[in-house]
């Protein structure tokens, strides 16, 4: 007889994550003692999350995020890319540095070209790249500016279009705002989500602040110190824009301040 009844395709295992840390230890030589920055930690990253990792001084926020980088490697177990391992620094994971680290004496679309330039890629290839990512972050009007006559939004943006111009999937944020007045601090987050949200970026950042956890992630990671782990996971089910005075947010407050115990 015929099948008539086309079977069910097959499904296919869980999609492939972007990122996956597996039991991922390290440790580091401390004069004669070890320490254990972190302890056997395990995250699966699906492409185009927002992650934010939170925790004390001390919990190994940025030695995950520099091992992702590939600035550091495993003690223990591994840390894989599209399921490779991750042995070295690559375009396709960007550091965006606190201070923006933009070249003073090159302007915006300098900048940007700047690593298909280092790449050897044409300049023809060059200037069309630098343009569309340019223009994605909204800066067209300030292409030739240098970075001293752009705002600290402006100059983020051009950080993140270096960072896109180069390929880049994963966008890796060491307490990017962690210095600015919390005015500055709103509009750089919006301005970051809206860039997240165009580009289809998978975005890990590292802070202190509960509120901004919340206010950014689809995912919170919680870690505590000595030695550094994960110690929470949790999915922030909010639609955005959202809004820090609503009861559902106050309740993830309550919550994730719970989960960092003393800590915090
Ligand atoms: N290169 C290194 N050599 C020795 N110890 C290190 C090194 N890098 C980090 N550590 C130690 O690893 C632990 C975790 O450090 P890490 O910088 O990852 O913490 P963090 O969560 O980013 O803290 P903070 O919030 O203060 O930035 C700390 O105890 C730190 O002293
Ligand atoms: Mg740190």
């Amino acid at each position: 007889m015929d099948d008539v009844m086309a079977a069910p395709r097959a499904v296919t295992s869980a999609v492939l994550p972007i990122l996956e840390a597996q039991h991922v230890t390290k440790r580091f030589a401390f004069g004669a003692e070890t320490i254990t920055a972190l302890s056997d930690a395990s995250l699966r990253i699906d492409k185009g999350e927002f992650i934010c990792l939170i925790g004390p001084s001390g919990c190994g926020k940025s030695t995950l995020l520099r091992m992702v980088a590939g600035f550091e490697s495993a003690s223990e177990g591994s840390l894989l890319m599209w399921g490779k391992p991750v042995a070295a620094p690559g375009p396709d994971r960007g550091m965006v540095f606190q201070d923006y680290g933009l070249f003073p004496w090159l302007t915006v679309t300098q900048n940007v070209g700047f690593g298909p330039a280092a790449r050897g890629r044409p300049k023809a290839e060059v200037a069309a790249t630098a343009r569309r990512f340019v223009d994605m972050v909204g800066l067209t009007r300030f292409a030739d500016a240098y970075p001293h006559q752009l705002s600290g939004g402006m100059k983020q943006r051009v950080a993140i279009a270096r960072v896109l111009a180069n390929d880049a999937e994963v966008v890796l944020m060491d307490e990017p705002f962690g210095a600015l007045d919390a005015f500055t601090r709103e509009r750089l987050q919006e301005e970051l989500l809206d860039i997240w949200a165009k580009a289809k970026l998978t975005v890990i950042f590292v802070t202190h602040a509960i509120e901004e956890a919340i206010i950014l992630a689809d995912r919170v990671v919680v870690m505590s110190p000595g030695p550094g782990r994960i110690v929470a996971d949790e999915r922030i089910d909010l639609a955005r824009p959202r809004d820090p005075t609503s009861p559902e947010f106050n309740a993830l407050r309550r919550h994730l301040s719970g989960l960092l115990g003393g800590h915090h």
